[in-house]
């Protein structure tokens, strides 16, 4: 890849993070035309230009100048960061990001080698209730052994632990402290009066987070856009459904994890195999093991231990991207069923 065409992309991903963060939006632009100059992103950035799109190398620098923001290391880039309790303001921003990474270019340039974009997004959580409780109507049984593939802190593992706010009227679990606007256009073809009862939950990563610590939540509240404050509040609150009832994240790939968790039937319980914005960093030898791992386990599920395949991952229309919400239920309704599509971030979200 050249130098701009890695522009293009950081300014295609500077645009996708409008109208939400006009912070993050104004960040990759700058980093675009610093890039352009030959500026301090050229050096930066050298090792990305091999990078997929996939990788969103914008989206890991801003998390990497985040990050400093959030351990006090970035104090006058700190003043245009919401999340922090500053107030953006554009015209100064770059100048400021830009002496930043100037000043600690060796620790952005490890952040970017090594970190994956991992958002663990609990937004999502919205269309995974609404799919888990079509998916349990249609299956027929009544408790749920929720397995994610690509977890990251495992957030959304608590589907049942949270108030979804739909017309005016709570859903789910009203008492508890992650209530949900969910922008739903439409409702799921379920029953939603009917409880979910998720009786085992499990969750797998490469690059598990650990939110019981400080550095996991750091590592988590840097890739939320720092001028979005309701993905602050979501994920504060998300935070403490974790510490009430902690879920160890298993330092497993995909294919691995399945293998071990689809070992056995379990009569009585709908297996849900779940995972959002997970694909496109899967690699190819993985994604092919898991489609086998998982060919296998629908050929072997039957009416009393059925199994479902529950996924939000973008598709190209266009000119863009839409999250599309996909299930199969294994033996019930195997095609393909498209319940709807919605924001990245789960939330809004329209019903098909
Ligand atoms: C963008 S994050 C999404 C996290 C979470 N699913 C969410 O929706 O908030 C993608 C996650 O997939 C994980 N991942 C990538 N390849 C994987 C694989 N082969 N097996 C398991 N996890 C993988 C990454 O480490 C990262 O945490």
């Amino acid at each position: 890849m050249s130098t701009a065409h890695l522009a293009g992309l950081l300014r295609e991903q500077a645009s996708g993070c409008l109208p939400v963060s006009p912070l993050t939006h104004a960040l990759l632009t700058g980093a675009a035309a610093d890039l352009d100059s030959g500026g301090v992103c050229a050096g930066l950035l050298a090792d990305e230009l091999g990078a997929t799109a996939g990788s969103v190398p914008g989206l890991r620098l801003a998390a990497a100048l985040h990050r400093l923001v959030l351990e006090r290391a970035a104090p006058r880039l700190a003043l245009h960061y919401p999340s922090v309790g500053g107030s953006a303001r554009p015209e100064r921003l770059w100048a400021d990001a830009a002496q930043v990474l100037v000043e600690h270019a060796e620790q952005v340039r490890t952040r970017l080698a090594a970190t994956a974009v991992q958002t663990n997004e609990v937004g999502r959580s919205a269309p995974l209730w609404g799919g888990l409780q079509v998916a349990g109507q249609r299956a027929g049984v009544p408790g749920v052994r929720l397995l994610e593939v690509g977890a990251s802190g495992g957030l959304n593992l608590r589907p049942d632990r949270i108030g979804y706010l739909v017309d005016g009227e709570v859903l789910g679990d009203p008492g508890s402290a992650l209530r949900l606007d969910t922008g739903w256009t439409g409702r799921p073809p379920a029953d939603l009066d009917v409880p979910l009862r998720v009786v085992h939950r499990a969750g797998c990563d490469v690059h598990p987070v650990d939110v019981s610590t400080a550095d996991g939540r750091l590592h988590l509240g840097s890739f939320v856009w720092p001028d979005d404050t309701a993905r602050w509040e979501r994920l504060r609150a998300a935070l403490t459904l974790a510490a009430a009832e902690p879920v160890a994240v298993q330092p497993l790939s995909g294919p691995d994890f399945l293998l071990r968790e689809l070992a056995r039937p379990h009569p009585g319980e709908l297996t849900v195999v779940w995972h959002s914005v997970v694909w496109q960093y899967v690699s190819p030898a993985d994604r092919r093991r898991g489609r086998d791992v998982l060919a296998r386990a629908a050929a072997a599920a039957t009416a009393e231990a059925p199994l479902a395949l529950l996924v939000l991952e973008p598709v190209r229309t266009g000119g863009g991207f839409r999250f599309e919400l996909r299930l199969q239920v294994w033996p019930a309704a195997p095609e393909v069923a498209v319940l709807g599509h919605g924001s990245g971030h789960g939330t809004p979200f329209t019903w098909a």
